[in-house]
């Protein structure tokens, strides 16, 4: 009695050696679908590292320009800017954000001098490395996030990162109307070809604290942003921002943070059928470095098969603070 197709179909068959499993392969990863971010900070020769990101410094702009230059010769093509604002500039406005020659503006200048259209310079647009309480926009007394003002703010903050020569600009915040408010400044500034990637499905999650320490928000929070972030419950909302932030003039939309939510990527997808990007959070790249220095894990296959699985679910491409050494892998 046969049962099914066995034995005429082995799935084994074409597992059977490393030549057929490679033309077998569905998806592939490359260099070219990295994003690299990147943490700036004052002075000049400073390598910082942060001790929650193991692996990961906060670079001068100097080693920021020599991270860049790293970037291009190994075919990644963005790399994403992240301050770490002196606690001196921080305040409850956020003013800093709007400073022509804040670490974020000098970092994008001179990126763009030394790598030139190698290399693109994605930038966060949103108040919190440069607010004193460390949330994402303006508050009321109440510590309440104040949407239709902190929106005002983002237009010029996103309009003076696009004057520096920023490329690709990433509001992370999450407030309602930004994306369209945004866009509108930047075509009537003249910016018609700097691109908008939304942070569009931005979950309030428990895998930002290494990144907060990185940009020095970490210690200064207090409460959560679960006002405007989404309840990590919820994906048929997330569908909800991606059409908003597609009708106001996103290029491309972001889920964030990355494997735990893969299931978010695949139905933005299949729904929407634009780029989709994913962010593997800081709190994700130190699991894998937990688990790699625990010997959980092999650290490299740990990376690459991550790196992958965001592929697989449809990514255009992902953010990750493995770009580096995944595309010295990759290459490799
Ligand atoms: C801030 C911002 C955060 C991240 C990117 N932009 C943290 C937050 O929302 O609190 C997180 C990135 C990471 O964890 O790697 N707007």
């Amino acid at each position: 009695m046969t049962i099914g197709n066995y034995p005429a179909t082995r799935l084994r068959r074409t597992r059977a050696a490393s030549w057929s499993r490679a033309l077998h392969r569905e998806t592939a990863l490359s260099p070219a679908d990295l994003i690299w971010p990147l943490f700036v900070t004052a002075g000049s020769g400073v390598e910082e590292p942060i001790a929650s990101l193991p692996g990961v410094a906060r670079w001068s702009v100097d080693g920021i320009v020599a991270r860049a230059r790293e970037a291009v010769a190994l075919g990644i093509p963005v790399v994403a800017l992240f301050p770490n604002t002196p606690r001196e500039r921080r305040s409850a406005d956020g003013a800093e954000a709007l400073n022509p020659d804040n670490l974020m503006c000098r970092a994008i200048r001179a990126i763009k001098d030394a790598c030139g259209e190698a290399l693109g310079v994605l930038t966060d647009v949103a108040l919190d490395p440069y607010t004193s309480h460390g949330q994402d926009g303006l508050v009321d007394a109440a510590g309440y996030v104040i949407n239709d003002a902190t929106v005002a703010v983002l237009v010029d903050q996103a309009l003076n990162q696009a004057e520096a020569g920023a490329d690709i600009i990433a509001p992370s915040d999450m407030m309602d109307g930004r994306i369209g408010a945004i866009r509108r400044a930047l075509e009537m500034g003249g910016h018609v070809n700097v691109q908008i990637m939304s942070y569009a499905a931005k979950y309030a999650s428990a895998f930002y604290g290494p990144f907060r320490d990185a940009v020095g928000s970490g210690g200064l929070l207090k409460g959560d942003k679960k006002t405007y972030q989404m309840d990590p419950a919820n994906a048929e909302e997330a569908l909800r921002e991606v059409a908003l932030d597609l009708a106001e003039g996103a290029d491309s939309v972001m889920v964030k943070p990355g494997l735990p939510y893969l299931d978010i990527v695949q139905r933005v997808k299949a729904r929407f059928a634009v780029p989709v990007f994913a962010y593997q959070v800081s709190g994700e790249y130190a699991m894998i470095e937990a688990a790699a220095a625990a010997g959980a894990g092999e650290r490299d296959a740990l990376v690459l098969e991550t790196l992958m699985a965001f592929k697989r679910a449809g990514c255009s491409g992902i953010l990750t603070y493995h770009a580096a050494h995944a595309a010295r892998l990759i290459g490799a």
